[in-house]
């Protein structure tokens, strides 16, 4: 297999840590460059020293230069902060490189309620309507056609897969929908903040942002697109005492009496052709440690008939699915390859 050369700018990260777990076995895929402003001129192995005497701990660590980093890759990963991708991945796609942004920064294709829920204005409005939104169950052939995809939010991504089916389906009223998450520290980046300190989260359990997370707007874009309605959803996320890992709970008022199995088949259906998101049987819900590290999405689906809700729980682990695997499946499709080139092994992992 011809391999094709990739970056990854922001590697010190920990979605940056998981790309190069991801891409040092991918049999499509060269690491060519990779970047952070605080570590360059260090080998990869004194940042990461789990790639000790590894080739990829031999990779320099340079500064995110365009210029440079472009000389050699034929698409780039963008593991930086929102507001920061913005400009990278302009000067990226002028350079003819494609694009994945793990950023919020393409995600929301209405620039005012990009400024609205993530403070500046857009700086590259006209880019824009060309991403394409990268959930590959969804979006595969514009993915595919695309020279920049949005890789998506990782609570985003779990409720997303979680609702998609009913809504498309019709099964549910747009209105009223409730979604509690759970997320392990890693969601919150490395860079050191006190209230991801170790003494901050083991042994507790916190809401933070309710009904106020930004990630809301970027639910509420997709699953209004499943059903053609405007979708609202009440969004609170909870820290957790762990590493890795999301568990959203999504709750929603049936449109029609329907029956638990019947919902299931309905999703099994959908996602027949999508072999990482997984319908489990009646009375069995996922859990976290199911998914670890792993491209899979498991979904409990329960019908509350007392309330008439729909109740599905989505598993998934935030740093792979919910992001750096993400990206690998989408860069996948955007350079030809088949969407699980490099991830299905990824199943085989404890
Ligand atoms: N963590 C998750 O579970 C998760 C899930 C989905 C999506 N995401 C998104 O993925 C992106 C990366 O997340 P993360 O958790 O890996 O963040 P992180 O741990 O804080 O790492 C950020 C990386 O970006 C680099 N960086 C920061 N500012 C930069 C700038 N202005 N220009 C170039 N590089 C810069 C940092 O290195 P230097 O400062 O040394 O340059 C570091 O390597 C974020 O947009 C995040 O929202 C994260």
């Amino acid at each position: 297999m011809n391999k094709k050369n990739v970056a990854i700018v922001g590697v010190t990260g920990y979605t940056g840590m998981e790309l190069v777990r991801i891409l040092s076995a991918h049999p499509g895929f060269e690491i060519s460059a990779v970047t952070s402003r605080n570590c360059a001129g260090q080998a990869l192995q004194e940042v990461h020293p789990h790639l000790q005497d590894t080739s990829w701990g031999m990779l320099a660590v340079t500064v995110p230069e365009p210029d440079l980093v472009s000389r050699d890759s034929e698409l780039v990963f963008l593991a930086v902060p929102h507001c920061k991708a913005m400009d990278l991945a302009a000067s990226f796609l002028e350079s003819g490189v494609k694009v994945v942004d793990l950023s919020a920064d393409f995600r929301i294709n209405d620039e005012k309620i990009y400024t609205q829920w993530y403070g500046p204005k857009h700086k590259h409005p006209e880019i824009l309507g060309k991403a394409a939104y990268g959930i590959p169950e969804i979006y595969a052939q514009e993915i595919a056609e695309a020279s920049i995809t949005a890789n998506p939010g990782c609570f985003p991504t779990s409720v997303i897969l979680a609702l998609y089916p009913a809504l498309k389906n019709g099964l549910l009223q747009p209105g009223g929908i409730i979604v509690d998450s759970k997320s392990g520290a890693s969601g919150a980046g490395r860079v050191p903040k006190t209230g991801t300190l170790f003494c901050e989260v083991a042994d507790s359990l916190r809401a933070y942002s309710p009904g106020r997370h930004r990630h809301t707007p970027e639910m509420e874009q997709e699953l209004s697109k499943a059903c053609d309605a405007d979708v609202k959803v009440s969004f609170s996320p909870h820290l957790v005492p762990m590493n890795r890992g999301i568990l959203s709970t999504c709750y929603a008022v049936l449109d029609k009496k329907i029956s638990e199995n019947e919902i299931r088949q309905i999703y099994k259906k959908f996602y027949r052709k999508n072999p990482w998101v997984r319908v489990m049987p009646q009375d069995k819900l996922p859990e976290t440690r199911f998914t670890r590290g792993t491209m899979f999405c498991d979904l409990g689906i329960v019908v509350d008939e007392r309330t008439g809700r729909l109740i599905v729980i989505s598993c998934i682990d935030n740093l792979c699915r919910g992001a750096s695997g993400q990206a690998v499946a989408n860069a996948n499709l955007m350079c030809g390859f088949d969407v699980g080139l490099g991830l299905d092994q990824l199943a085989l992992m404890p």
